[in-house]
């Protein structure tokens, strides 16, 4: 059953519940009785939820008891979008579990669904060379994460239904991993993670928040490998990243 499908059985079921309250108000009026009226109306709401509930939410109540090894379980067998069923591998995410900044991309790329490793092809080699440039390391003190934890076909940009339901995975792995900063990779992670729909370029400067913690924005590293112009402002940006971490701030452009 899709989303929406399950909604309407909810809603019917909410409105089924109202007419059976009512029938049952009107029966106890007829036989002069009235304790239901004393005890208030029920939530039909949240009665409708419990018998048509959302796995989603389900599986979002869940995860706020797993640790960072049962989300990588959870994700690798995971099936509440439509991209669970055509990885190779998916790509929890991986980095020391106390990091002082966490990474997020989009999602997974081919190589990246090859390996189940995140940012493992050219763009994420460049990445490693960025995080060097600020005294930073994937195996010592960065976690790495995507939006989505499957590669979305032709590697498009994740559908708002598929971030929605993969996000949640990600929202844990930052609260486990408690970062002192976020740096967001490209525009597609800026959006979904910030609820921003700007332009990248107006979205970098700022040091935005999420669930209090500082983000910084910048492009995605395949997109400047693609125009080598927008090193000077990676760079800017990268510079913003260690004075958010108070790491030294270094002087040479790269
Ligand atoms: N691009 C991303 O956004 N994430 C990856 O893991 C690899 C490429």
């Amino acid at each position: 059953m899709t989303q929406n499908e399950r909604e309407d059985v909810r809603r019917s079921v909410e409105t089924r519940l109202g007419q059976a309250w009512a029938l049952f108000q009107e029966v106890q009026d007829y036989v002069g009785e009235t304790p239901g009226v004393a005890a208030g109306v029920p939530d039909f709401h949240q009665r409708a939820l419990e018998i048509v509930p959302d796995p989603q939410q389900q599986a979002a109540d869940a995860l706020q008891r797993v640790s960072l090894s049962q989300i990588a379980q959870l994700v690798a067998n995971c099936s509440l979008c439509a991209l669970g069923s055509l990885r190779t591998h998916a790509v929890p995410g991986e980095g020391v579990a106390n990091a002082r900044l966490m990474v997020i991309g989009e999602g997974p790329g081919a190589e990246e669904d090859r390996t189940g490793r995140p940012f493992v092809g050219k763009a994420g080699k460049y990445l490693d060379s960025w995080l060097t440039a600020i005294g930073l390391d994937r195996s010592t003190n960065v976690f790495i994460a995507n939006i989505v934890k499957c590669r979305p076909p032709e590697n498009r940009d994740p559908l708002p239904q598929e971030a929605q339901a993969c996000i949640p995975y990600l929202k844990r792995q930052i609260a486990l991993v408690k970062p002192d900063g976020i740096l967001c990779v490209g525009k597609v992670a800026a959006h979904f993670l910030l609820g921003r729909e700007d332009a990248l370029h107006a979205l970098r400067g700022t040091i935005h928040r999420f669930e209090g913690l500082p983000v910084v924005v910048t492009y995605h590293p395949a997109a400047v490998l693609r125009n080598l112009q927008l090193r000077g402002s990676v760079w800017e940006d990268l510079k913003r990243t260690a004075n958010v971490l108070n790491l030294p701030v270094p002087n040479s452009g790269r």
